[in-house]
């Protein structure tokens, strides 16, 4: 059947969870099983999911803040990079957006993934002029 992409559910958080972190997408400062519940858990957010014969092979978190569509935790399991999953996975995070009415979609990617910025590179994704500035709340 090959591989389908579909919306998480809280089943497969865990193999989500593994694959966020055996990808390297984790830091010390974030929980990620967290950060599945609340997108899974919100209406203006989703988990999309690529499953190929039951394996877990790719995953993307996707939201709506109101005014742009943003995509997070994007990652393809090591074995199967370079096969159209990511592409695929960022295609469906599309369609989910444009379903919700985001104008927009952007993400950022850690300065040094110069192996990230290459695939986006060719999906068409442009460098936006501009820095990111946070605060942690609480
Ligand atoms: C980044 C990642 C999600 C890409 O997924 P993937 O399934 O390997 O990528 P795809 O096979 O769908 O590649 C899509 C296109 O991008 C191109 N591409 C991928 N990486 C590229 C690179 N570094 N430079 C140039 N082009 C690249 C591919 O050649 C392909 O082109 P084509 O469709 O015209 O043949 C995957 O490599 C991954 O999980 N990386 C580790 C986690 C990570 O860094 N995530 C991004 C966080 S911002």
């Amino acid at each position: 059947m090959g591989v389908v992409v579909s919306s998480a559910t809280a089943a497969d958080r865990e193999a989500v969870v593994e694959l966020w972190q055996q990808t390297g997408l984790t830091r010390p400062w974030n929980d990620p099983g967290k950060d599945f519940d609340l997108a899974a858990a919100n209406v203006t957010s989703t988990i999309l999911i690529a499953v190929d014969d039951d394996d877990l092979v790719g995953a993307v978190m996707v939201g709506f803040d109101g005014h742009r569509g943003w995509v997070y935790y994007l990652a393809c399991a090591p074995d199967r990079q370079g096969g159209g999953i990511g592409r695929a996975l960022m295609g469906a995070a599309e369609d989910w957006l444009k379903t919700v009415g985001s104008p927009k979609v952007q993400l950022m990617v850690r300065g040094d993934n110069e192996a990230a910025r290459g695939f986006y590179d060719a999906l068409g994704y442009e460098l936006q002029d501009v820095v990111t500035i946070g605060r942690r709340l609480g």
